[in-house]
């Protein structure tokens, strides 16, 4: 069976390998829990976006949320790339890790007029307007500060994306985006407000897309706007399809990059849409793959009906299968000699019964072993937490020279009240 994350991701005799690194190893030298990325992998993942893209006037935008790490972020930069971004401290984030805010595009549903001063005093390339409420507000604060805010209206082209309910974006049902139907009239209204150029159409249908025909149904729902917002002469010079391009968990076969990218771009000429900038905004799929968590097993407990795995990661560090029942792969990074086949459930040491990693797991595991959380890079250290005060974990990059760098040591427990004052 390839691993998910392959070919950066192998087993050499029998150690389990990230980008050459022996992933065991690292635990013993740095602890766990442990987030390991490889730059190379990252670098790989964007690169096929890139070439894919090449021939068309395009933006490539990390979208960010996925894994904010500044050396993250600093991989894509140089790369080229720009940023979706969702608040003013990912904003912030960019510009530390040397991006450039003219290549950011400021997507949400819910940004405060601070933020868009903020990103409108960076020069952000646009920002993604999903109500008709925030379109009156960017132009206040635009005409206030004296600047021209960009707007994109994201557009909820009511279009099933097939996936979890928790990361479907593009239903009518979502609190996202402009309803189809009131799309034109948005246009209109901003394109006549003060403070305001209107230059593109958005939409972002949901996450861990594993079909083409979802974002081709979206595209042409986009079109037809474009084509009926033109007619009222507003001329539009981008179409941004959002994010979502799945990647592989267990035996998911998403499209690869660049197959949606052509079946994109072939479906833009042949509806005579082939001048406009395409813009995207992939998170999971540029950094999911690239990295792994790490954990090592602390107790072995046999049970009546079920046999519990006690790890020493958590919910706090990685909060998929808590929060979506996500499936991720779990791996013994080198399974000792002592150990035994099993059926385990592997779970944290958090006080609440949602608080596992994997279900009915068959795993050889020993007390001391340690044990790989697959496609962990994307959605794991962003969502991780200080709940039960545990402090987040060290992050590792393996940089494309092959050193293994720390990105961000453990958290230091004092640290996590110290700003927390006693009352008299
Ligand atoms: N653009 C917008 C406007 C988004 O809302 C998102 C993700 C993206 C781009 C990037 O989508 P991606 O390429 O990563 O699928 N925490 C969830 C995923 C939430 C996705 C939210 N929006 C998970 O762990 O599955």
């Amino acid at each position: 069976m390839t691993l998910p994350g392959s070919p950066w991701l192998a087993r050499q005799a029998g150690e389990l390998t990230l980008d050459g690194h022996a992933l065991r190893g690292l635990a013993r030298e740095y602890g766990t829990p442990l987030f390991v990325y490889s730059q190379r992998a990252m670098q790989a993942a964007a690169g096929a976006y890139q070439r894919a893209l090449a021939p068309q006037p395009h933006l490539l935008c990390y979208a960010m949320k996925a894994n904010p790490s500044l050396a993250v972020l600093q991989t894509f930069a140089r790369m080229g790339c720009g940023f979706d971004i969702v608040s003013g401290g990912e904003l912030q984030r960019v510009i530390a890790a040397g991006g450039d805010a003219s290549q950011v595009i400021f997507s949400g549903v819910g940004k405060t007029a601070r933020e868009m001063e903020m990103a409108l005093r960076a020069g952000v390339a646009c920002f993604n307007v999903e109500s008709e409420g925030e379109l009156e507000r960017l132009s206040e604060v635009a005409t206030r500060t004296g600047l021209t805010a960009r707007v994109s209206l994201r557009v909820n082209p009511d279009v099933d994306a097939g996936t979890h309910p928790y990361i479907s974006t593009g239903l009518k049902n979502n609190k996202f985006g402009v309803a189809h139907d009131r799309a034109v009239p948005t246009y209109r209204r901003a394109a006549a407000l003060p403070g305001l150029q209107v230059v593109g159409i958005d939409c972002h249908i949901g996450s861990q897309i594993t079909q083409i025909e979802p974002y081709l149904d979206a595209l042409d729902r986009l079109l037809d706007l474009v084509e009926a917002v033109e007619a009222h002469g507003i001329a539009l010079q981008h179409v941004d399809i959002g994010g979502g391009l799945g990647i592989t968990y267990t035996d998911e076969k998403p499209p690869e990059a660049g197959e949606l990218i052509a079946q994109v771009l072939a479906r833009m000429k042949a509806r005579g849409h082939a001048h406009r900038t395409l813009v995207m905004e992939p998170g999971r799929s540029l950094v999911g793959n690239a990295g792994v968590l790490l954990t090592q097993v602390m107790y072995l407990k046999r049970g009546e009906g079920k046999n519990f795995c006690v790890v020493d990661a958590a919910m706090n560090d990685l909060m998929r299968p808590a929060l979506y029942q996500a499936y991720m792969q779990i791996e013994a990074c080198a399974p000792g000699a002592q150990a035994t086949e099993a059926t385990w459930d592997v779970v944290g040491p958090v006080c609440e019964s949602g608080d596992w990693l994997g279900r009915d797991r068959v795993l050889r595991v020993a007390p001391d072993d340690v044990l790989a959380v697959l496609s962990a890079g994307a959605y794991g250290k962003a969502l991780a937490s200080n709940y039960n005060s545990r402090a987040r974990a060290t992050e590792l990059m393996i940089t494309s020279d092959g050193q293994v760098r720390v990105i961000r040591p453990r958290e230091d427990t004092t640290q996590l009240f110290a700003a927390e004052q006693l009352v008299p």
